[in-house]
């Protein structure tokens, strides 16, 4: 049985796509059972729609805290049969709740070689900072904001006469792989929910 994953998103998609081409070529072992958005304009939603992916915004302005939009994704989650939960360009911060919904199965990607650059803008933070490499993370989800144990890692040089948007695409390209290989060693169970007994390996 493929693995039944659960996209969250808020904007482009780029990493929902990858992640959907992979399992239309039968290189992930999985399925995109949803995709949910806070983001009613998200570009991610129409993606999934072509791929004929569940597409379902869900605007977190409309609930009363971030513990009653958790519930509304856990349901939507749920009812669809995520069994994996994937943040991808997801922006925002999630609360025990939903923690504890998917124990040690909630993984996110960040594009930065974490701990450096967490939160908004890490590219342009890199930039700023002048560090000549730098990379993304996919990390198990806790609490806090980029976070949780990291799974993998990938460098991506900084170069010369980059801009935002030139380092930005670079690390897209490298994310789009990382990702996809990190959730096919999920699907091939290589990496196990994340627990106190069971400590993420680094790749
Ligand atoms: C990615 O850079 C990801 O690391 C970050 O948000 C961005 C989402 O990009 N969390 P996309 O929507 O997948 O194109």
């Amino acid at each position: 049985m493929p693995l039944e994953l659960g996209v969250l998103v808020s904007g482009n998609g780029s990493n929902l796509q990858a992640i959907l081409d992979a399992c239309m070529r039968g290189t992930l072992d999985a399925r995109v059972s949803c995709v949910i958005s806070n983001r009613t304009q998200a570009f991610a939603l129409e993606r999934a729609s072509r791929a004929h992916v569940p597409a379902l915004a869900i605007p977190h302005q409309g609930f009363e805290s971030r513990e009653t939009f958790d519930r509304a994704l856990i349901a939507a989650l749920r009812q669809h049969g995520a069994e994996w939960i994937v943040m991808a360009g997801f922006m925002r911060v999630i609360t025990p709740e939903l923690l504890r919904a998917f124990p040690g199965r909630i993984i996110n990607i960040h594009p930065s070689l974490l701990p450096a650059f967490p939160g908004v803008a890490a590219p342009r933070q890199a930039l700023a900072y002048g560090v000549k490499v730098t990379g993304c993370t996919v990390h198990f989800v806790d609490e806090g904001v980029d976070s949780g144990p990291i799974i993998a890692q990938r460098a991506v040089p900084v170069l010369d006469g980059d801009d935002e948007a030139s380092l930005s695409a670079r690390i897209h390209e490298a994310e789009h792989e990382l990702f996809v290989s990190v959730l096919q060693e999920i699907a091939t169970g290589k990496i196990l929910p994340a627990s106190p007994a069971n400590p993420p390996r680094l790749a």
